[in-house]
């Protein structure tokens, strides 16, 4: 029997909550676990996020088999992706509140304006909802998906400059400089 369309909205939620619960059971120290809580979920949520960025790409690049399932069923990737960062946000809200650490206001703009732009394209994730923006649907979520595409590249960017997190630095920059190069390919079949 076929999954429902929706699955992969809970599969983003639970492996949101999974990462968050390993993360605080990994430290002894509360303000660890949240630390290294909001290091997971962000990390678990990255593949979600390359499914969604490259779901039309990978079907026209190689169309049919699983990527034609992946393409129809990308709203339900996107909310589970949204649910997914949704952990992160939660469990970098505690993790800031706990520590002693003090962001400037400036730092997290970038930030907010991901989740801002995050849960503007989930909440017009509806059929109804992009036949009544029209063309603002289209540039609403072009905008959105390349902002997150931004904002991973730089978080795993900076930190290749840090030798303790350069590992998952380079790893991160490339997946994401490789999917950037995927959607540029795909672009190019359908021109040529
Ligand atoms: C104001 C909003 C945000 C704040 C304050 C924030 C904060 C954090 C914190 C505290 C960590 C753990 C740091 C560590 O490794 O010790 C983290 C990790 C991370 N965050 Fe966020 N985050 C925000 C939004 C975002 C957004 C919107 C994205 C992506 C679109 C993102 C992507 C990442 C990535 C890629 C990591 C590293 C994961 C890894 O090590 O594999 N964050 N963030």
């Amino acid at each position: 029997m076929p999954l429902p369309s929706q699955w992969p909205l809970l599969i983003g939620l639970i492996i949101g909550l999974a990462a968050m619960l390993a993360g605080m059971a990994s430290a002894i120290l509360p303000v660890d676990g949240w630390e290294l809580a909001a290091r997971w979920t962000a990390r678990v949520g990255f593949p979600l996020f390359l499914l969604v960025y490259l779901a039309s790409s990978l079907v026209r690049l190689w169309p049919g088999g699983w990527r034609r399932t992946v393409l129809r069923d990308r709203r339900f990737w996107g909310l589970g992706f949204a649910a997914c960062h949704t952990v992160h946000l939660f469990a970098l809200a505690v993790f800031l509140k706990l520590g002693d650490e003090t962001r400037p206001i400036a730092a997290l703009i970038p930030g907010a304006l991901a989740y801002a732009l995050l849960y503007a394209m989930a909440a017009t994730s509806t059929d109804a909802a992009m036949r009544k923006l029209g063309r603002n649907w289209k540039r609403l979520h072009s905008l959105g998906i390349h902002y997150l595409w931004l904002i991973f590249t730089l978080a795993y960017a900076v930190r290749i400059l840090d030798v303790e997190t350069r590992v998952e630095g380079v790893i991160g920059t490339a997946l994401a400089l490789a999917a950037l190069g995927l959607r540029i390919a795909a672009r190019r079949k359908v021109a040529a």
